[in-house]
């Protein structure tokens, strides 16, 4: 499947490679109309795990950790593959999932007003990851560079302002990061940062694993740790991404912004941060 999207890519205009639906921004090859329609209708079951985060917060890193997590708990074989986002699957696809044996580990970058109802109707617990946005827009202009089906990125300055007005795919990170902070309190959303799992990551993945109702010992929790690292990941990118790896495991840091922000740049964000999200829960929780 992602050959065939990636030949697509090929043949495709820069200008072709995005769309707007409903306002935001999306990747025509990966989420196309019909499939954002069809997901309106999607059927959550009360025991999925919904994993969610915007664009370029450690999706993948988290991804491979629930799975790891629920292959040590369920004594199942971990599935290292391509992410399972609801987006990406084609109204096909979405109609298979009625199939796939519980608990199903699901995930999306949409926004909370866009995830199907039925996820919050049925409460179904979803672990949502933030990242401070300096890292994330630079972590997404290297992603838009260097990934096929999207268009380039450059210049940075151009990327950085659009960023700001949320002129990027799947919206604004501060509309998200909003809606979230709304959600704080509901005991089916678990809200984490890339920083916290960064500087605990054991600790970090016995907080998911006790919030999704797979309990571990505390050998598991330091295996998963162990396997989990950048580093371990990046070498097993060939098989869990194919010739994608090099596009989503970049550098894995915290502060890397410094490398591209210029001083303006960087007061910009503060004043934006402090505008949006100063004095709200998910602001403290992200120790901007
Ligand atoms: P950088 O571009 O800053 O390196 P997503 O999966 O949401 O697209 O996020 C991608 C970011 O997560 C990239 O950031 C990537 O390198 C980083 N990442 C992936 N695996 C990681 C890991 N095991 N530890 C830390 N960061 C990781």
């Amino acid at each position: 499947r992602i050959q065939s999207k990636m030949e697509m890519a090929s043949k495709m205009k820069d200008e072709d490679k995005l769309y707007k639906y409903e306002g935001i921004i999306y990747s025509s090859i990966m989420s196309p109309v019909e499939n954002l329609e069809a997901l309106k209708g999607m059927d959550a079951r009360e025991d999925d795990k919904m994993l969610v985060a915007y664009p370029k917060c450690g999706f993948n890193w988290m991804v491979a950790v629930v799975r790891k997590i629920m292959s040590a708990s369920t004594g199942k074989k971990v599935v290292n593959d391509m992410p399972p986002l609801i987006e990406f699957f084609s109204p096909e696809i979405q109609k298979t999932l009625v199939q796939m044996p519980s608990p199903r580990f699901l995930g999306t970058h949409l926004h909370p007003d866009n995830i199907p109802a039925s996820f919050t109707a049925k409460k179904v617990k979803m672990v949502v990851i933030f990242r401070n946005p300096k890292d994330t827009v630079v972590s997404f202009f290297h992603f838009m560079n260097k990934n096929p089906v999207l268009p380039s990125a450059e210049p940075w300055d151009k990327f950085f302002s659009d960023f700001m007005t949320g002129q990027v795919p799947w919206g604004s990170y501060f509309d998200h990061a909003l809606a979230w902070e709304k959600l704080m309190d509901d005991p089916n959303v678990k809200i984490m940062t890339y920083e916290e799992m960064k500087e605990n990551l054991p600790e970090g993945v016995r907080m998911i694993a006790e919030f999704y109702g797979f309990p571990l010992t505390e050998e598991q929790i330091k295996t998963i740790a162990e396997e989990s690292t950048f580093n371990a990941m990046k070498e097993s990118s060939q098989s869990s991404h194919g010739n994608l790896g090099n596009v989503f495991f970049r550098k894995g840091e915290v502060g890397d912004w410094k490398n591209h922000f210029s001083e303006a740049q960087s007061k910009q964000m503060d004043e934006e941060f402090q505008k949006k999200l100063g004095g709200t829960k998910l602001g403290a929780k992200m120790k901007y």
